[in-house]
């Protein structure tokens, strides 16, 4: 049931070939592993909110790939650097950065405009170990090739123990407003388990340097769910977590992928990982403490204080278009979902191809209405302010709201769905009842359908799949 926090948009996006993941990556980054190709219907006539699909996108994710070691439950795309010497640079962060500029030379999205880009999210990885000269001429490189909004979210994920305050004052002053920092958890065994490579006391430097330097907005990503990791272990991080009062926290329910060590050694809802029903308490554990400290649920994995929800990660929830730029990261762009190689070698040859015409930059041009109308459904339910049916009516017309509506009537009894009208009134199962034998009363009335918290998150995989039964059964 569970499995539901995490989906780092960094290099994955939630699609429904991993649908079972969806709840559970940190929609933090930025997408590898994506959809199919999606077809683009000549006849797809979409209402306004739903055409800036494809618009040209405000958004940019940048794979950054390395880290001093590989975290035993990972599974991202990256480059383990062992220890680094920090008087030079490694050539292969120097080789990468020339690859990664190249690659954002060679793409022509094809747009007749480029609006600049409002949000950018360095990714990883650990971002925070590369020098910041490198990152300075990543944004330079954006800032001449798309454009960058004065007042752009630039958020960069970091770990503990790879920055000190000088490199905090200049990443800052390059621009980065926004510091993602992967902390994961506050004790040492579990730190220890996981193979990170920091412990309990650079996490609390860390959070003292981010502090002192007056940075703002910055978010706490936490993993729930590990191995040995008990009740009183995971309220001990969130009440840590509090204490330390950052702007924005991430929450994710530990994913075991396969080709981990973690995938070697453990079996999901096995001893010493917790069971599911375990799980599920960990989840409104954070969903309470969290609440109860002022920080709004806006997102199945992401707490924000007023203001500070993540808005480069909205864009994910909003299926608005991005860029994605670097080792497996994916793009959405004009409808299209598509991914960069994962493996090194295959990214050199994707980028030679890239700038010499050899490879189009996206590939195939069709956007099918079912494959849009999916990710509107899974994205929407994945927030707090849920699905908004009259668009949703208006892009893929009556039947499918109708057959959604039927299909989900009994999670409203349940308590895991919210059906509201447009001035935010729950509807009751009687009301919703007597609504669906009046066609067109129901797509007059319905304004907004979401999950509820936290129950309905945690159901939110098999209600996601019951609506994909319905729009492409
Ligand atoms: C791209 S990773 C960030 C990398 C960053 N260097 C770090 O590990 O702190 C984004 C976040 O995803 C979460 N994450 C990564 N792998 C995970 C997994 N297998 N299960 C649950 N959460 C995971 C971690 O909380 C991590 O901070």
């Amino acid at each position: 049931m569970l499995r539901s926090t995490f989906t780092p948009i960094f290099s994955t996006f939630p699609t429904r070939p991993r649908i079972q993941n969806s709840l559970s990556r940190p929609l933090a980054c930025t997408f590898t592993d994506v959809s199919p190709d999606v077809r683009r219907n000549a006849a797809l006539t979409l209402p306004p909110t739903i055409q800036a699909v494809l618009e040209p996108p405000k958004s940019a994710y940048i794979h950054l790939p390395f880290c001093r070691k590989r975290c035993h439950y990972c599974d991202f795309p990256i480059v383990a650097l062992g220890s680094l010497n920090r008087d030079e640079d490694d050539p292969r962060m120097v080789n990468y950065i020339q690859l990664l500029s190249r690659e954002i030379e060679a793409t022509r999205a094809g747009f007749k405009t480029n609006p600049p880009l409002e949000t950018v999210f360095f990714g990883g990885g650990t971002p925070s170990l590369v020098p910041p000269r490198f990152v300075s001429s990543i944004l330079e490189l954006l800032r001449v090739k798309f454009g960058l909004a004065a007042v752009a979210e630039i958020s960069m994920e970091m770990d503990p123990g790879t920055f000190d305050a000088k490199k905090m004052n200049d990443l800052m002053e390059l621009g980065i407003n926004r510091v993602s920092l992967g902390v994961q958890a506050f004790q040492e065994e579990l730190l220890k388990a996981c193979g990170r490579a920091h412990g309990v006391e650079e996490v609390h430097e860390a959070i003292h340097i981010v502090k002192s330097c007056g940075v703002e907005n910055w978010s706490m990503d936490l993993i729930s769910s590990l191995p040995h990791q008990t009740h009183e272990m995971w309220k001990e991080s969130l009440h840590l977590t509090i204490e330390a009062s950052p702007a924005h926290v991430s929450v994710y329910d530990l994913q075991v992928e396969q080709g981990t060590k973690f995938g070697k050694l453990y079996s999901p809802g096995e001893f010493p990982l917790p069971s599911d029903a375990q799980s599920a308490d960990f989840y409104r554990t954070a969903s309470r403490m969290l609440s109860d400290a002022n920080y709004n649920h806006y997102e199945i994995s992401s707490y924000g204080r007023d203001g500070f929800e993540c808005k480069h990660n909205l864009t994910y929830w909003k299926n608005l278009p991005f860029y994605g730029f670097g080792l497996g990261s994916a793009s959405y762009v004009k409808g299209l979902r598509f991914s960069r190689p994962r493996r090194m070698n295959e990214y050199v040859d994707y980028v030679k191809n890239l700038e010499e015409g050899l490879k189009d930059w996206r590939e195939g041009d069709h956007v099918e209405a079912h494959d849009l109308a999916m990710d509107v459904v899974m994205l929407s339910l994945r927030t707090a302010r849920g699905l908004d049916l009259r668009t949703f009516r208006e892009a893929f017309g009556d039947s499918i709201l109708l057959s959604l509506c039927k299909v989900y009537e009994p999670y409203l009894d349940s308590g895991h769905l919210i059906f509201m009208d447009a001035n935010g009134k729950v509807m009751s199962a009687r009301e919703l009842n007597t609504l669906l034998m009046d066609e067109g009363e129901i797509t007059r009335r319905l304004a907004y359908m979401r999950l509820s918290d936290p129950d309905g998150f945690l159901l939110s995989n098999e209600l996601i799949s019951l609506a994909f039964g319905v729009i492409a059964p």
